[in-house]
């Protein structure tokens, strides 16, 4: 496996090949990313990964600047996992001057749930994607794949929109959630919990099981109900400790809260929330 970190040394690394798969990250890897470099090998004739700690998707609250960077660590799990290539630049190779210009995502998707508690999230997230993208796919002359995890499905239907927006030439993958025994989703935040935090933080999940066992017993009536069963799954999670920014159910196509037309219809909603446990916040969704 080769450790590049310069945009000139990957495109040297990937010039003999024709189709890059293509794993973006910010390190700190588990279970989760390692599946996506599995499931990517197979895709094209050289797997890529990138760890980059992007400040742009950080709110001045965040914890960029207590992010883990496990550089070595990662690396070594990249390799088991049959990585060919890492890109991990340091931040003035990608953002060499202030990125004055970014990517835009539409508001109705990108400033509503993760979004609207975390403003310019998505700015941040898509500029640096589309930028990745030019740095690994720009001399490919195949197909080029994507692979990106379901744990954070908006930033996925939003990357989804922009690839087709701006006419790329990108496959994009969807990589299912990968979860610990318990059935807490796998997520490079769950380092920060305590040990007694750990042991709550799979209420997460099973509030929004309980969440979608209503939604769908709901059926046709799920308009008229959404607010009340979303209230009430908020409150079970707020009197254990937990601060909920929301748990809502959603259309699964675009996000938006469900027509009785769509609750009725197999397959069509996304129970999503996110809740801070502690210092913690935690995201989860399953699709109903
Ligand atoms: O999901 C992530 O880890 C990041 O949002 C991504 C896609 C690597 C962009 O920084």
């Amino acid at each position: 496996m080769k450790l590049v970190h310069t945009i000139a040394d990957l495109r040297e690394a990937l010039a003999p090949h024709r189709s890059p798969a293509f794993v973006p990250t910010m390190g700190n890897l588990h279970a989760g990313h390692l599946d996506l470099v599995r499931q990517a090998q197979p895709l094209g004739d050289v797997t890529v990964s990138s760890i980059f700690v992007n400040r742009l998707q950080f709110g001045p609250n965040e914890d960029f600047d207590t992010y883990p960077r496990t550089l070595q660590t990662d690396c070594a799990r990249l390799e088991e996992a049959g990585c060919d290539i890492v890109f991990a630049p340091p931040e003035k190779e990608l953002y060499p001057e202030p990125q004055v210009y970014k990517v835009q995502p539409p508001s109705d998707l990108a400033d509503i749930l993760e979004g609207h508690f975390r403003p310019g999230f998505f700015i941040g997230v898509c500029t640096v994607v589309m930028k990745l993208f030019q740095c690994v796919f720009s001399d490919a002359k195949g197909p080029r794949y994507a692979l990106f995890g379901k744990k954070d499905y908006q930033q996925l239907m939003i990357i989804r929109r922009m690839v087709q927006q701006f006419a790329m030439p990108v496959q994009v993958i969807a990589g299912e959630t990968q979860r610990a025994p318990d059935g807490l989703a796998l997520s490079s935040r769950n380092g920060y919990l305590s040990e007694t935090e750990r042991a709550e933080a799979v209420q997460l999940n099973l509030t929004l099981r309980a969440l979608a066992r209503d939604a769908l017993a709901a059926a046709g009536s799920l308009p008229a109900r959404r607010e009340a069963l979303e209230a009430q799954a908020m409150r079970s999670l707020a009197v254990r400790g937990w601060k909920p920014d929301y748990l809502t159910v959603r259309r699964r196509s675009d996000l938006q809260v469900p027509r009785a037309e769509d609750a009725l219809s197999p397959q069509s909603l996304v129970v999503l929330g996110a809740a801070r446990l502690g210092n913690t916040r935690l995201i989860d969704n399953l699709e109903i």
